[in-house]
């Protein structure tokens, strides 16, 4: 009788998915969230046929070299850029993510954070929780920026760009996109959306939402001289990568105002965050959770495992590398 393979899961996970994956291989889940050191994350890998892991976990040359046994490694996210792929690619490991099933989840997300920075939701709160609303309000104090019937600039136009989009029509919103290629046309008229070089985009947006994934080439797409161009009231929101904003020249406008207020999932070197923007008030903080809805995480779970089931042989589904 063959052994049963293995699969290392780094993080908590929905019984059921376990309990999917049990039927086939002897799974290994981690029971409570934490960051695996280098050596532990090299050290797990190497007695397993597949991993489930985070986008916290980074997987590099160091992490897979000389590992004979490890066939796929399913990224539970839609980005992968802790997945060094070349690397992956030299020692023989697939490598999957989880495209599609999160795209309407982090687009309502995206709306979520527009929305609530825009309207000053989270400054509200926190002066509401802290017991400050005594008397009556100034009629001209909370004042926001208006989402309806602006100009609505997304970067990067991939499937979620697409969903944020098609949601603009029902605000009246006039849609500009910036992307490495023009969309299809029945697409772009579907999204109702015009595509713009980036520096129009910048300038002209009230609300810039940004989806592109992270790569050298993104790294600091938003810096100082890219938030030179947007308008004073402009309100940008990051659902993608923190490393593609420079969040010290982010700070820095939004505290002198040359920036109208931020929303943002994602930060340079989380879960760390740059110190300023903890203590503005015009910036509304989520800790990377655009896909968090627990139908999407369930689904995006199951995906993984399915991709993992069939890469080891065991389901009907192709393991899907990343597109
Ligand atoms: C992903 O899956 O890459 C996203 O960051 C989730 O929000």
């Amino acid at each position: 009788m063959t052994a049963r393979q293995k699969v290392w899961v780094s993080r908590p996970l929905f019984p059921e998915v376990l309990a999917r994956l049990s039927e086939y291989v002897d799974v290994q889940a981690e029971a409570v969230e934490r960051r695996h050191s280098p050596e532990a994350l090299r050290e797990h890998l190497a007695g397993v046929d597949a991993a489930l892991i985070g986008l916290a976990d980074p997987v590099g040359a160091a992490a897979v070299e000389g590992n004979r046994r490890l066939r796929v490694i399913a990224n539970l996210a839609v980005g992968y850029n802790n997945l060094d792929l070349p690397a992956l690619t030299r020692a023989g490991i697939l490598a999957c993510n989880t495209p599609d099933v999160l795209n309407e989840t982090v687009a309502d997300y995206a709306w979520a954070l527009m929305l609530g920075a825009a309207r000053r939701m989270g400054a509200a709160e926190r002066w509401l929780r802290a017991g400050q609303w005594r008397g009556g309000m100034r009629f001209d104090d909370w004042l926001g920026f208006d989402v309806h019937g602006k100009t609505l600039g997304i970067l990067g136009m991939g499937r979620i760009g697409q969903a944020i989009a098609r949601r603009a029509a029902g605000f009246d919103m006039h849609v500009l996109y910036h992307n490495r290629s023009r969309l299809p046309e029945p697409v772009e008229r579907e999204c109702r959306a015009t595509l713009v070089d980036k520096a129009e985009l910048l300038r002209r947006a009230d609300h810039l939402i940004l989806v592109l994934p992270y790569s050298r080439e993104s790294h600091h797409a938003i810096g100082a001289a890219e938030l030179a161009l947007m308008k004073p009231t402009a309100v940008l929101v990051n659902v993608a990568r923190g490393g593609i904003v420079d969040d010290a020249a982010l700070a820095a406008a939004l505290r002198e105002g040359r920036l109208g207020a931020a929303g943002l999932d994602v930060f340079e070197g989380e879960p760390a965050l740059h110190a300023d923007l903890l203590r503005l008030e015009n910036v509304l903080l989520s800790p990377h959770i655009a896909s968090a809805s627990a139908d999407t995480r369930r689904a995006m779970a199951t995906l993984a495992a399915d991709n993992v089931l069939a890469a080891l042989g065991h389901g009907p589904r192709a393991g899907r590398p990343p597109a």
